[in-house]
């Protein structure tokens, strides 16, 4: 009797450390926790549970001549007529900065050379850079500080005059006279929605791209011409992100404050590492940017909040990535449309990615057995994320 007591002490001697402890550790963490988790939590009831967002488009909406000065950037380079009396199935804008120009040379000749996709693919896309002018600093990890003033208005120049011959030699530069910084890239969006309005209105599809991303361009191209057979419209894909809080933490490049987005989530958007929409939602998206207060600096979330007001929502295609890089596979090169953070890779991934051999090796009963097999490992382990979603497996 007397020892089976103690047992029961001691029992709750225990539970109460741990209490004790979960406590403590919850203070010190709280601030984690409160952004990872009650964030989360209040951010999905918002969408769930109310999910109107209509103080979003009241509260955003500025007069026009407002609205105008996010838009009304001059042209540094332009190419007006490269989709004139052109049957265009694609516009793709790739987000580009000054200084990569690494970056745009391995695009140029890997998935967006333009006459391999007319030639092999018979098929009419437009791949343009899209970027801001030069800071007055360099910016990225090769840049070696100015001395002085003088040295940094020439830093400006140099660039900029290796922009200009660059584009010379292969026409596709488009710049608008703002600073390229991550900060402005919403002024990058609208860019490409009013250029792809005044240049390129009869293009089927518009795509938003990172440069350090890999697009499958035989899948891509195949895909959007089965959704140009069939006629879709208010079309928007990519990897969504639904319930997205804002982030509150001033040390994160994507902190916004609470004074220009006070609600507890975001309307859903897609990545913006790489999403196609159809030529009607890109009318749409850029009637909104003409009401529309744009000094909301994260570009993808400007697009979603762009897209709400006109009542466009995405949709999600589980082989567009967001951050993640996809693994290296014949099975998941079969099926891939985006992939993210590919700079060296990116010559020898087109190669394997494009190989004939992958569509042997993936056909047929075994092949895709096989595949089915190689994708679950690769995509459906616990505690990997980033890539694609284990749904993938099964598409
Ligand atoms: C683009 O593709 C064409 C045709 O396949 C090829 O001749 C050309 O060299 C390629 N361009 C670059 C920059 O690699
Ligand atoms: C955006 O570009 C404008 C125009 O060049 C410049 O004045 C401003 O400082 C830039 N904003 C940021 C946050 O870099
Ligand atoms: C746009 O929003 C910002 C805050 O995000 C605000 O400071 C600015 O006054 C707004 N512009 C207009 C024209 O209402």
């Amino acid at each position: 009797m007397f020892l089976n007591f103690r047992k029961i002490r001691r029992c709750q001697r225990v539970q109460l450390l741990t209490m004790c402890l979960v406590l403590s550790l919850m203070m010190v963490c709280w601030e984690q926790l409160d952004q990872s988790v009650v964030n989360h939590v209040k951010s999905y009831s918002y969408r769930y549970l109310d999910n109107r967002f209509t103080f979003i488009k009241e509260s955003f909406t500025i007069p026009q001549e407002e609205a105008m000065s996010f838009s009304n950037y001059r042209y540094l380079l332009d190419h007006r007529d490269k989709c004139t009396n052109q049957d265009v199935l694609l516009l793709l804008f790739v987000k580009t900065s000054p200084e990569n120009t690494k970056r745009r040379k391995a695009i140029r000749s890997t998935w967006g050379n333009e006459s391999y996709i007319r030639q092999t693919l018979r098929a009419d896309v437009k791949v343009v850079f899209v970027l801001g002018a030069p800071g007055t600093t360099p910016e990225g990890p090769s840049g070696t500080k100015p001395a002085g003033p003088s040295a940094t208005k020439s830093h400006r120049a140099i660039i900029q005059d290796e922009l200009v011959r660059e584009d010379q030699l292969n026409g596709d530069l488009i710049q608008q006279d703002f600073t390229d910084t991550f900060h402005n890239l919403t002024l990058k969006l609208i860019q490409q929605f009013h250029w792809a309005h005044t240049r390129c209105p009869h293009a089927r599809f518009v795509m938003t791209a990172d440069d350090d991303i890999f697009v499958h361009m035989p899948n891509l191209v195949i895909y959007l011409r089965d959704m140009a057979r069939r006629d879709v419209t208010d079309f928007w894909i990519g990897r969504v992100h639904r319930g997205a809080p804002p982030i509150r933490n001033k040390d994160s490049k994507y902190y916004v404050p609470y004074e220009m987005y006070p609600w507890s989530t975001y309307p859903d958007y897609t990545a913006g590492a790489g999403y196609v929409v159809s030529r009607d939602v890109a009318e749409k998206i850029y009637q909104a940017t003409l009401k529309l207060n744009a000094s909301i600096y994260i570009d993808d979330v400007f697009m979603g909040i762009c897209a709400h007001s006109m009542g466009v929502s995405p949709q999600e295609h589980v082989y567009f990535s967001g951050e993640g890089k996809a693994p290296y596979h014949v099975c998941i090169y079969d099926e891939m449309m985006t992939s993210h953070g590919h700079i060296e890779d990116i010559y020898e991934l087109w190669k394997v990615a494009t190989d004939p051999r992958v569509k042997q090796r993936t056909s047929g009963f075994l092949g895709r057995l096989y595949c089915t097999a190689a994708k679950l490992a690769l995509l459906c382990k616990p505690y990997h994320f980033n890539t694609y979603p284990c749904k993938g497996a099964f598409a």
